[in-house]
């Protein structure tokens, strides 16, 4: 029996940290053997919110370093399918077909477009950006998807999708498949500021293409319990960015437990427990590391895999597309239009022979 399908993916912003590696990325090296997958690099959705120029072109050294951290994360492209959106020309016509089932208050009411309008500073919702999840979920019926793995912030989006599916199903039959949603074991990592998620553009993010040094600089450089002024403070454990990476990122929890209970009773430095974090999220980052030296020394290998992967996505795009369309009908009237006007131009063709 066949596989079914996963897909998920990212804007090409540049590397890849660690707060998409627990929100995504953990799964779908694990899933990879259980489906089907296909990764987007969704050039197309940057341009809701940024399309200088200069941000296209970034597209492609920002591609290029996605395709890398992916593969070093563990993504076999034997397994699975990694492409790029712009280049799929059936993902532009399933939007458009998709932006007549959903209405304008629904899309309104998404807080995350909110948010995305806000931190790109624009004044004016954009009806691209508006379409945003509409775009995304042409994405997700691209492939004909079963699963989305993705962070919490795009659960919404994937509701809409679900939505789409069953709104052109009952339209026009059974023809798409409703997919599930997949939330990561850390739906949202906190960035080394401790205010909000981890991001690049808010420069609280540890990437992980990072070398150890770097790693150590920003661990030290953490939010962590201000009150503790000096080591002997009790400190707080609660939403401490510290502990919750060592939470997430050191596997010896005998460990994580005595540092804990030594910062509640003032027992611990804050250099201590951060060498220690160190030491871990280094641990965790040497596998990804090996694999990278290996794949940079193979000049023009992740273009390979992208290229290879946008020609196989576009493939079962356009059988999609060309579902859809029959389905709705479109492709009838366009075959009758088009084979009487056909036989016409060959009857005067013939005339004037
Ligand atoms: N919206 C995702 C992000 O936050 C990127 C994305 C685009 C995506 N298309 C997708 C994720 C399809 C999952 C499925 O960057």
């Amino acid at each position: 029996m066949d596989k079914k399908r996963l897909l998920t993916g990212d804007r090409p912003t540049g590397k890849l940290h660690l707060g998409h590696y627990v929100g995504s990325i953990a799964n779908r090296v694990r899933l990879q053997d259980q489906y089907d997958c296909f990764f987007i690099i969704a050039d197309l959705h940057m341009l809701t919110t940024k399309n200088a120029r200069e941000d296209i072109d970034a597209i492609r050294t920002n591609a290029v370093e996605m395709v890398i951290d992916y593969l070093s994360c563990g993504i076999d492209p034997a397994k699975s399918t990694i492409y790029l959106q712009s280049a799929v020309r059936a993902v532009y016509e399933i939007n458009l077909i998709f932006e007549m089932l959903v209405s304008v208050p629904r899309l309104s009411r998404l807080p995350s477009l909110k948010d995305m309008a806000r931190a790109a500073d624009l004044t004016e919702m954009p009806f691209g950006l508006l379409g945003y999840p509409v775009l995304q979920a042409a994405d997700i019926i691209t492939p004909r998807a079963h699963l989305v793995p993705v962070g919490k912030d795009n659960e919404a989006h994937v509701e809409i999708t679900r939505e789409l599916a069953r709104r052109f199903n009952f339209l026009y039959g059974e023809t798409l498949p409703v997919p599930d949603v997949m939330i990561g074991d850390v739906p949202t990592l906190v960035g080394t500021d401790g205010k909000g998620k981890m991001s690049k553009s808010l420069g609280n993010a540890i990437l992980l293409s990072d070398d150890s040094r770097t790693v150590r600089k920003k661990v030290h450089g953490m939010y962590t319990d201000p009150k503790r002024i000096s080591a002997n403070i009790p400190g707080t454990i609660e939403g401490n960015p510290v502990f919750i990476y060592h939470e997430v990122f050191n596997p010896d929890k005998v460990e994580v437990e005595d540092l804990k209970n030594r910062y509640r009773r003032g027992e611990v430095g804050d250099v201590e427990v951060k060498d220690k974090l160190t030491i871990a999220i280094n641990n965790f980052l040497d596998p990804i590391r090996e694999k990278r030296a290996a794949i940079e020394a193979d000049r023009g290998f992740p273009e390979q895999v992208l290229y290879e992967g946008t020609v196989a996505a576009s493939q079962i795009a356009d059988e999609t597309a060309m579902m859809m369309k029959k389905a709705m009908g479109l492709t009838g009237v366009w075959n009758k239009i088009s084979r009487k006007g056909r036989d016409r131009m060959k009857k005067l063709e013939q005339i004037t022979k």
